[in-house]
């Protein structure tokens, strides 16, 4: 990049946006957070603030994330991760800036039998990742031949926000007996490692990646069920007191909730890691970091 980038990040209260505000705020890059106090979905709002600001980088986190809400608030899923994202993108080919959105395993199907590789058909079984899918299309045409880039991720957990990991710790330490689903597979993702992926891919702190369609995860496919025992028995090697002694394995249909979700979601990450020579860590390393700064926060 010739000049000095300066970023907008949309989202950045959220789990994920939160950590990227933090890792730019540490590396002295020049940006602007908003949230909710700037609506995505608001074209006139986003106008203004793209005329006033001028970003060279726009990274987008925002987004509507209550999977189950969404399949009651369909319109309103549709108007942030769907309207939001396609308002952003026409910004930013306006003002020839990069431009990242973070989509969802949600938007495949979850019948594969083998990882999604990034131009797998897409066919999401819920309305939340029907609003990503529809989100992705209108980023991906709007920025055809420019510097449009999705970032696929799965199963996010971090300090900010709701996740399985926080939900999980808290009902070990309030429960004796867990049931945690064992059908689903997926790969955990820490934030702080999707965030240093999304800088580099748009070029802040090197060159930037070809544009298009990237999956990023932590490595180590794993079921609900493991993830949760991973937790238990971290959490426990890092000292904290758990009332929980049996967790037991259920499938999805003993645990059914308003959106389905996908069987099988496990994202191949080969391209990323080729483009960006990187090699994701494990799950299990990441989630011990992570538990490390929460109970240090809470004890
Ligand atoms: N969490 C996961 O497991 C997961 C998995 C795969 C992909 N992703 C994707 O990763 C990205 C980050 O997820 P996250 O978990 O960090 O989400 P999050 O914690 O829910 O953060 C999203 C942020 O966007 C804000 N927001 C909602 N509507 C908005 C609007 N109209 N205009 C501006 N801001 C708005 C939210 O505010 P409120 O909280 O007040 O609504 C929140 O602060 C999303 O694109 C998500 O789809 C997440």
């Amino acid at each position: 990049m010739s000049s000095a980038p300066k970023v907008w990040l949309a989202g950045a209260r959220g789990m994920l946006g939160s950590v990227i505000a933090t890792k730019l705020s540490e590396r002295s890059i020049p940006f602007v957070g908003t949230d909710v106090d700037l609506d995505v979905a608001n074209a006139e709002a986003v106008d203004a603030f793209l005329r006033s600001e001028r970003p060279s980088v726009i990274l987008n986190a925002a987004a509507y994330t209550r999977v189950d809400d969404a399949e009651s608030q369909a319109a309103d899923a549709f108007r942030v991760n769907a309207e939001g994202a396609t308002t952003l993108a026409r910004g930013a080919r306006a003002l020839g800036a990069a431009y990242l959105y973070f989509s969802t395993d949600y938007v495949f199907d979850g019948r594969a039998q083998s990882p999604y590789v990034e131009d797998a058909p897409c066919a999401p079984v819920s309305v939340y990742g029907r609003s990503k899918r529809e989100g992705e299309i209108g980023v991906l045409r709007t920025l055809e031949g420019a510097r449009g880039y999705v970032l696929r991720t799965s199963w996010l957990f971090g300090e900010n926000g709701p996740s399985f990991v926080r939900t999980m710790l808290t009902l070990m330490r309030e429960r004796e007996e867990l049931r945690v689903v064992r059908d689903q597979v997926g790969r955990p993702t820490y934030t702080h490692d999707l965030a240093d992926v999304a800088l580099r891919l748009v070029g802040l702190g090197g060159a930037a990646a070809p544009p298009g369609i990237y999956h990023f995860a932590n490595s180590g496919p794993t079921s609900w069920y493991d993830f949760a025992q991973g937790i238990r028995q971290t959490a426990l090697r890092l000292g904290a007191s758990l009332r929980v002694t049996s967790i037991l394995p259920v499938s999805t249909a003993e645990f059914p909730r308003p959106a389905p979700r996908p069987a099988y979601s496990v994202l191949d990450t080969r391209r990323i890691e080729q483009v960006l020579g990187i090699t994701p860590r494990h799950w299990a390393e990441a989630l011990g970091e992570h538990l490390a700064r929460e109970l240090r926060g809470q004890q």
